[in-house]
C-alpha cells in the first residue's frame, strides 16, 4: 500500500501485553508529592524545548525558558552554535533576563549590574578591585546545561550528564527526516492556562479513541476506523497513530452537505464525481492524490514535499514526545502541543499551542489548520487564561478547544473517590505506556 517500513525500535502501539499493567490513579493528577517526585526524578533528566530555532537567528539572539521554579536562557553565540545557562546571576542570584530577546553585549544584572557575555563569562562589574578573594571578571562563569537542536526547536536537558538528544528521541529523528520541519513558520501561536495536570494533553493525544465524540468534524477528514490506523510507541517513551487523511469508511455527511475530501481532491485537479461510489471515492481518490501531489508539487511550488513519501503526503503521523510534547505532522502544516506544569499547583499547567505552516512557493497567505488562513509570517504568540474557552475565541470549536474543554472535568474526576484505574481499550494502549515510562523515571529504572 504504502513504501513504510516499520522503525526496528517499533512496538505496538495496540498490544498491551508488553505493558505491566501500572494502575493509573488519581493521585498522579492532583498529589503535590507525586508533582514533586516528577520533578525530582523525571523533569530534571529528560529534554525540554527552550524555543524555535527560528527565533533566534543572530549572534546574541536568546530564549528564555521558565521551567517550574526554574529559568533558562539559550543564546546564539557568535559561531553559530547555541549554549544554555541557568537564568541566574553569579553574583547573588538575580535572575537576569525576563523574555526572549536580543543582548549582543551579554546580559547586564538588573540588580548590581554585572555583565556577563553571551558566553556565560562575566565580562565587567562595578568596583572589581573590591573583592578581597579577586576581580572575577574574566573568571566567573553563569552555570551552563547542555543544549542542541533538532526539527527546528532547540533543546536543554537539566540532567549533569543527559542522554544525547538523538537518543532520547529516538526513532523519531530518523521517522521524520523527509520533513523539513526547520522551514515551518509559526503562523499563530498562544500559550494557555488551563486548570488541569499536564498529564491531561499526553494522555488524551496518545489516542484516537476519543475522536468521534470529542471532535465529530475530524472522521469525515482522517479516518477514524479504528483498524485504518497504525498505533507504535517505542522504547523511550514516544508513540505515534498514523492514520490516513481520507474520510473513514463508516462516517457519513448527509447527502447534499459539502465534504471536506471533495475540496482536497479539487485543490489537486481531481473531479470528486469521477467516482462511482463514496467508498471508491475514499479509497481510490486517496491513491489518486498521493499520485497527483507527486506530479504536481513542483509547478505548484510546495517544495516541502520533495523528499516526502506516499505516506507522508496524504496521512496524519500524531506524534507524542515524551513526556508532555506532541507534534501532529500534516502535509502542510507542523502542529506543535505541550504541556508545562505549575511551578506549585498540580491541578494547572500551561498548554502551549504552535500552529506552523510550510512555505509555499508564490503564496504569501498559508491555510492553517485551527486557525484558519494566515499571512505566511512569524506570528507573536500570545499568554492566555483559558476562562472555559473564553479566553481563546480564534480557536472556539477547534479540535485542541474541544480537547481542553474535556480536560478540566477530566481533572475534576481524578480527584473523585469514585475513580481508580482507566479501563483502556487495546487502541488506547499508549496511555497506560506513558504513564509505565513515567513510573520508571519515578521509581529509578530510568
Ligand atoms: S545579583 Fe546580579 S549583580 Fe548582584
Ligand atoms: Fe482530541
Amino acid at each position: 500500500m504504502t513504501n513504510i517500513l516499520r522503525h526496528p525500535l517499533t512496538l505496538d502501539g495496540r498490544d498491551a501485553t508488553q505493558l505491566r499493567g501500572d494502575p493509573i490513579t488519581g493521585d498522579r493528577y492532583t498529589s503535590p508529592a507525586f508533582a514533586k517526585a516528577e520533578w525530582d526524578h523525571m523533569w530534571t533528566k529528560i529534554w525540554h524545548v527552550a524555543g524555535r530555532l527560528a527565533d533566534i537567528p543572530e549572534s546574541g539572539d536568546y530564549l528564555v525558558h521558565d521551567f517550574m521554579h526554574e529559568s533558562v536562557i539559550c543564546v546564539r553565540q557568535d559561531d553559530g552554535s547555541i549554549r544554555a545557562f541557568y537564568n541566574v546571576c553569579g553574583h547573588r542570584g538575580q535572575r537576569l533576563a525576563a523574555n526572549s530577546a536580543f543582548a549582543p553585549d551579554g546580559f547586564r544584572c538588573p540588580y548590581h549590574g554585572w555583565l556577563w557575555g553571551i558566553d556565560g563569562i562575566l565580562k565587567d562589574l562595578q568596583d572589581p578591585e573590591d573583592f578581597p578573594q579577586g576581580n572575577p571578571c574574566g573568571k566567573l562563569s553563569l552555570a551552563e546545561l547542555t543544549c542542541d537542536t533538532w526539527g527546528g526547536f532547540v533543546w536543554y536537558s537539566l540532567a549533569e550528564k543527559p542522554q544525547p538528544l538523538r537518543e532520547y528521541l529516538a526513532p523519531l529523528p530518523d521517522l521524520y527526516s523527509n520533513y523539513p520541519m526547520d522551514t515551518a513558520v509559526l503562523v499563530f501561536g498562544l500559550k494557555i492556562r488551563l486548570n488541569t495536570n499536564w498529564k491531561f494533553a499526553t494522555d488524551n493525544f496518545s489516542e484516537s479513541y476519543h475522536t468521534r465524540t470529542a471532535h465529530p468534524q475530524v472522521p469525515p477528514w482522517i479516518d477514524q476506523d479504528v483498524d485504518s490506523a497504525r498505533h507504535e510507541m517505542y522504547p523511550q517513551g514516544h508513540g505515534r497513530t498514523v492514520q490516513p487523511m481520507r474520510p473513514s469508511l463508516t462516517d457519513r455527511l448527509p447527502d447534499g452537505e459539502p465534504h471536506p475530501f471533495d475540496y482536497i481532491l479539487r485543490q489537486w485537479n481531481i473531479d470528486p464525481e469521477s467516482y462511482s461510489d463514496f467508498e471508491t471515492k475514499a479509497m481510490q481518490g486517496w491513491l489518486d492524490l498521493k499520485a497527483a501531489k507527486k506530479r504536481l508539487w513542483r509547478e505548484r511550488g510546495f517544495v516541502h514535499y520533495e523528499r516526502m513519501n506516499d505516506e507522508e503526503l496524504t496521512d496524519s503521523p500524531h506524534t507524542v514526545i515524551f513526556p508532555n510534547v506532541t507534534l501532529s505532522y500534516l502535509p502542510d502544516n507542523l502542529i506543535f502541543f505541550r504541556t508545562e506544569p505549575h511551578p506549585d499547583d498540580p491541578n494547572k499547567c500551561t498548554f502551549d499551542l504552535w500552529l506552523m505552516a510550510y512555505p509555499v512557493e508564490g503564496m504569501d497567505e498559508v491555510e492553517s489548520i485551527m486557525a484558519g488562513p494566515r499571512p505566511l509570517r512569524e506570528a507573536e504568540i500570545e499568554v492566555r487564561d483559558f476562562d472555559g474557552g473564553a479566553g481563546v475565541p480564534e480557536i472556539d470549536g477547534q479540535i485542541v478547544y474541544q480537547d481542553m474543554m474535556l480536560a478540566e472535568n477530566q481533572q475534576r474526576g481524578m480527584h473523585s473517590r469514585g475513580y481508580r484505574d482507566s479501563y483502556l481499550a487495546a487502541q488506547e494502549t499508549r496511555v497506560r505506556f506513558f504513564h509505565e515510562v513515567l513510573n520508571d523515571y519515578l521509581e529509578g529504572r530510568r
